[in-house]
């Protein structure tokens, strides 16, 4: 509640580019002056600079510049995905947050950390998660699926975030299933988990790592050679919070899609941005020995067609592809 009158507030001291006095803030939300100075207070103490003049009222005069829940509300243009969101300063991980609260909170849920001290990459890796560096998200979604759909869900979330960066400019492609490199180095993985039955989706997470204000020298140094940054890419300084709103409003628009015209249309935009179709890949598998071959095309479902040397077809359905560069 008293969070949602703090954003309702904030929402009135943007819209207004001049002072908007504590009579008219207290009447639209029917709470007393006093209560609306606590909240101004708190807004403040969050790094928001509000001035205040007797007669006039209060006016906004810089907000701060980190991904916390105020700033993203204020810019999303959404209808699920963050309408809810839970923020931690340092947590192990979003995704394993996001698993142990799956049921406690609705669709949409997103939950983000400044810095994760166990964050997880796929095949059980670490993944490096520097304070007010990166975009450290996980999307929770309960889709009425069955399960054997939820494979379709990085390389959806992997279009979307892929779409977006090249709106900034960067040149993102996608290494099978659901890694985004530019130039061969990685700038975003994606880690999908899901809690299900044996025929029914309970629920879907989402996590996604963007690297957004990492210069070289800031990434481990086993990461120099095969890792970039958004701002390494473009050159120039990037908004994380204008960033995960444009990233939240297309993977909302693509899943939405998803749920009504199905996975075709997803799969046709992978392939336009992907960088493994057509290369020579070895893919490292799971208890099996890895496979070399041409990665000729992707199975409605988004498993890899492999072209091995003797001709035959290949159907890899989980995988590591070890040589893939853009
Ligand atoms: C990979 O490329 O191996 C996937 C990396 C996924 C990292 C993100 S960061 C937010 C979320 N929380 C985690 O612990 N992992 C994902």
């Amino acid at each position: 509640m008293a969070h949602s009158i703090r954003q309702t507030i904030l929402k009135m001291l943007s819209e207004r580019n001049t002072y908007l006095s504590g009579q008219e803030i207290s009447e639209k939300l029917g709470v007393t002056r006093t209560s609306i100075w606590k909240h101004i207070q708190k807004l403040r103490d969050k790094g928001y600079q509000i001035e205040s003049v007797t007669n006039l009222g209060y006016r906004l005069t810089n907000t701060p510049n980190r991904l916390i829940p105020e700033e993203i509300h204020r810019n999303l243009k959404t209808t699920l995905l963050g309408k809810e969101i839970v923020f931690f300063e340092t947590i192990d991980s979003t995704n394993t947050q996001a698993k142990l609260k799956a049921l406690e909170y609705p669709a949409g849920t997103i939950f983000i950390a400044n810095t994760q001290t166990g964050g997880r990459g796929r095949l059980g890796r670490q993944w490096s998660s520097e304070p007010g560096r990166g975009i450290w998200c996980t999307v929770l979604l309960k889709p009425t699926l069955r399960p054997t759909v939820a494979s379709q869900f990085p390389l959806l979330t992997a279009v979307a975030i892929a779409q977006t960066l090249c709106k900034y400019g960067v040149e993102a492609r996608i290494k099978w299933p659901n890694d985004i490199l530019v130039h061969g180095r990685k700038i975003c993985g994606i880690l999908t988990e899901m809690g299900a039955e044996l025929d029914r989706m309970n629920y879907l997470v989402i996590g996604f790592g963007l690297n957004v204000k990492q210069q070289m020298l800031d990434f481990p140094t086993e990461l120099h050679s095969i890792a970039t940054s958004v701002e390494m890419e473009v050159g120039e300084q990037v908004d994380r919070v204008q960033l995960i709103c444009d990233i939240l409003l297309e993977l909302e628009q693509k899943y939405f899609q998803f749920l009504t015209e199905g996975f075709l249309p997803i799969l046709r935009l992978w392939k336009e941005y992907n960088c493994t179709l057509g290369k020579m890949t070895r893919v490292s598998r799971f208890n099996q020995p890895p496979l070399y071959g041409e990665a000729i095309d992707l199975t409605p479902n988004g498993a890899l067609v492999l072209k091995i040397a003797t001709g035959q077809l290949i159907t890899v359905f989980s995988g590591e592809i070890e040589n893939n560069t853009q």
